[in-house]
Parts: structure tokens; C-alpha cells; sequence
């Protein structure tokens, strides 16, 4: 669900023209929608109202700080992986009692940060952080409230570089151990409070079955622990739930809650969740410019102004993102194309093969849900100054990151001063 449609046949995000937008901003842009990001965060909070929870955005989806200050507002917390995510919550206003630092390789300045920032609970996901957490603790006299983040073993069944719980993955620690853990820390790791279970097993995950799978598996772990006596009060069940991008039949968050809940109720704990991709992923685009039309004997290509370097996930991952044309709707699919950008590698493109209809050079496309995974992955490479980010809300919209000058591009960057 997203409230990116046409209007006489115009491309509109909520009540703005997309080509009013751009003709301002300029392209390569992002473009996102308040209304649709704060629509995604109620349909996922509304989903749990029937248990004690809380909504911890997974900020590596979409970092801006404008996004993040959106949810603030409507009450998430926030999931984060490093202590430059810690910042930019802090900085959008984030309550540091809303806030779980996940991570397998956290630093010891990021810890030391976090546990002054006062932040909810750690996952930690290896013995010696565990350590290294009571350690810098005892040091800073504090206790440090942490789950241990169980590798279940689970298939998500999405694609490999997403899948995160699986006994070869690098995440987490497997459940005997995990337990043992526990019972450690409580009786030899004085300054961690054993606070939670954890678990994030994957992302894009558009089935339901390995979240039962992984929830049944953190319901044992949680009923042993408490035969120990460890009492842990929160179970983190992580992000994952997939969106549409093409066909996929992604499970409604109310569906999704349906199960969790039925997996958990009888518990007594709260439900914590990190999703990123289902809170933003479809609330944003890329407007890309049309440079050029190649027609070849084996193959045409689109060539617009955008690249891997702005949009990585088709690169990376192979991914589907649907494409529209921003000034006319419904053209019909003209030829069979590529979409690509200008980066000198093959890999640069958005869309292969693709059914597309005729664009002329300068036309406006529109690159659909790419609000998670596609600014915050974005770089410079081959030097390009990365995109403007835009928010729209109602019929007035905000540029929430300048694009970047070719100044940007240098910043930090010195040449030595020795003579030779
Ligand atoms: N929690 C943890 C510990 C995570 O590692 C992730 C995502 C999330 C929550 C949020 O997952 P989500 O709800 O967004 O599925 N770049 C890839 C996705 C990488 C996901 C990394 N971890 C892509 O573009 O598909």
C-alpha cells in the first residue's frame, strides 16, 4: 500500500506532481511519502495492540533523519547496528529506552556510547561480546541489559545474502550455547542483566512458516532459561516481513501479528520488532532522467541517470523494481530493454529484459519501492555526487538531503604536502 499514483495521467506522490518536484530538485531523486510512511508504521503497531510491545525501526532501511524523526513522532523505537545509527536516532529525538543495538561486531567506543546514551537492552551475538560488554560496563559503573541474539537455524527462504539465521550464517549463537550463556552471565557476569531472547532470521521474507518455525524455537529457549532461573521479560523477534516489489503475495503485518501473537501470548513477555523494509520500502522511489535510447541488434537499453552507485539492489541482489513513466500513465510496452545507468560496470543497471514502453530522452521515470535499502546503501562511486532525498506530505514537500556538490565529493580528503 503506498500513495504514489497518477492524476491525469500525471505521476503524483500524495498531492504533489512528481515533475513539479523535479523540476525544482533535479534528478537523480528520491521521493518520499509521509502519509504512506506513517500509514506502514500504524498498520504494524495496530497489529500487536493485543500485547504489551514495542515498534523499534530498523534504521539501516532508511536512515534520514527526517524519515526517523516520522516515527518518532507516531512512538518507535529504534533498531540499531553501529554508533553512527545511535547518533542519528539521537539526533531525530529518539527515547534512548526505545532503542536495541544489534550487531555482530560491535566496537568498544560504539558500547561505551550506547551504555552512556542509556539505550533499552544489547543483542549480543557472540560469547566474547558478551565479555567485552560486562567488562566495559563494570568500567563505566553500569549495567548493561542485554538478549542474546539465537541463531535458530531457520530457512527464510529468500535470497542468500539476506538470510540471517541459518547455522552458516554469521549471526547470532546457537541455541545450546546461547543457553549456556545465559546461565553464565547470570552467575559470573555481574554487570549484564539478562533482559530478553533475540532472533532475526532474515529480510524480504514473504512466507510465515519460518517465523513460526524461528518463534517456536525462541519459546523453548525462553522456557528453559526461566527453569534456570534466568527471567527474561522481552522477546526480539527482529525484522523480515517482505513487501510486494513485483508479484509476491507479502503477508499483511495484521496477518503476520496474528501469528506472532498466537505464538506468544501465553508467554507473559514483550514483544519487541525491528522491521525496516515493510515501514519504508514502498513509501519511496527514484526519479531517474532519460539520457539515451540504444537500439542493438541483440539488445536496446534505457540509459538514465541513476546507477548501482544510488540504487545498489538490483546489482546486488537481482532484485525487481517496478518501473513508471512520470509524465504519461499507461503508455503501452513498446519494446524489450535494460534499464541502465552510466557506471562503467555491466552490473549497472536497474531492469533487465524488461517490457517497457518508448521513453524519449528527458522523460522521467520512476524507480518504485526503493525507500528501503536504496539511499542508505547508496556511495560515490565513479565519482557521483549522491541524490537529493525529498519528503512529501499533504501538497508541500521538503528536500530532507541536499544532493550532493562535487565539494562533498572531496571533503576529507587530503594531498600530502612533501616536496617531491
Ligand atoms: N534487524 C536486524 C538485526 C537486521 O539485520 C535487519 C536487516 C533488520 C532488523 C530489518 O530487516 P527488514 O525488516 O528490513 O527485513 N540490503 C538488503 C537487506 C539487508 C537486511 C539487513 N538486515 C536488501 O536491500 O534487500
Amino acid at each position: 500500500m503506498h500513495f504514489f499514483d497518477y492524476k491525469e495521467s500525471k505521476f503524483y506522490a500524495d498531492g504533489v506532481s512528481i515533475e513539479k518536484i523535479i523540476r525544482e530538485v533535479g534528478t537523480p531523486c528520491y521521493i518520499y511519502s509521509h502519509k504512506t510512511l506513517t500509514r506502514h508504521y500504524h498498520a504494524f503497531d495496530e497489529a500487536f495492540k493485543d500485547m504489551p510491545h514495542l515498534v523499534c525501526y530498523s534504521v539501516k532501511a532508511n536512515s534520514n533523519i527526517a524519515i526517523l524523526k516520522t516515527f518518532v513522532k507516531e512512538g518507535s523505537g529504534f533498531d540499531i547496528v553501529s554508533g553512527g545509527e545511535l547518533y542519528r536516532a539521537l539526533k531525530a529525538g529518539a527515547n534512548p529506552k526505545k532503542i536495541v543495538y544489534s550487531g555482530v561486531g560491535k566496537r568498544e567506543d560504539e558500547i561505551e556510547y550506547a551504555l552512556r546514551t542509556g539505550i533499552l537492552m544489547f543483542n549480543v551475538e557472540s560469547p566474547e561480546e558478551l565479555r567485552a560488554l560486562n567488562e566495559i560496563a563494570g568500567r563505566l559503573k553500569k549495567k548493561a541489559s542485554f538478549a542474546i541474539r539465537v541463531n535458530p537455524d531457520v530457512d527464510p527462504k529468500t535470497h542468500p545474502y539476506i538470510s540471517t539465521g541459518l547455522k552458516k550464517n554469521k549471526f547470532g549463537i546457537e541455541t545450546n550455547q546461547a543457553i549456556k550463556e545465559y546461565v553464565y552471565a547470570k552467575s559470573h557476569l555481574k554487570n549484564l542483566i539478562p533482559f530478553g531472547v533475540d532472533c532475526h532470521i532474515g529480510s524480504q521474507i514473504t512466507q510465515l512458516s519460518p517465523f513460526i518455525d524461528a518463534l517456536n524455537k525462541t519459546r523453548e529457549i525462553i522456557v528453559i532459561l526461566r527453569r534456570e532461573g534466568v527471567d527474561v521479560q522481552y522477546l526480539d523477534i527482529g525484522g523480515g516481513l517482505g513487501i510486494t516489489y513485483k508479484d509476491e503475495d507479502a503477508p499483511h503485518p495484521s496477518k503476520y501479528g496474528k501469528v506472532v501473537i498466537n505464538e506468544t501470548k501465553t508467554l507473559g513477555v514483550t514483544l519487541i520488532f525491528e522491521p525496516g523494509r515493510v515501514m519504508v520500502g514502498n513509501a519511496g522511489i527514484l526519479v531517474a532522467k532519460v539520457l539515451y535510447t540504444k537500439y542493438g541488434m541483440e539488445k536496446n537499453f534505457i540509459v538514465v541517470d541513476a546507477a548501482m552507485n544510488d540504487l545498489a539492489r538490483p546489482s546486488l541482489y537481482g532484485s525487481y523494481h517496478s518501473i513508471k513513466s512520470v509524465n504519461k500513465q499507461n503508455s503501452a510496452p513498446a519494446m524489450i530493454a535494460d534499464v541502465v545507468g552510466p557506471i562503467c560496470e555491466s552490473g549497472d543497471f536497474f531492469a533487465k529484459d524488461r517490457e517497457i514502453s518508448a521513453f524519449q530522452s528527458g522523460d522521467l521515470m520512476a524507480i518504485m519501492s526503493a525507500g528501503a535499502y536504496g539511499f542508505s546503501m547508496s556511495s560515490n562511486y565513479n565519482s557521483r555526487p549522491r541524490a537529493a532525498e525529498v519528503m512529501v506530505k499533504g501538497n508541500r514537500f521538503y528536500i530532507i538531503r541536499d544532493r550532493e556538490s562535487y565539494k562533498d565529493l572531496i571533503k576529507g580528503e587530503k594531498i600530502p604536502k612533501d616536496r617531491r
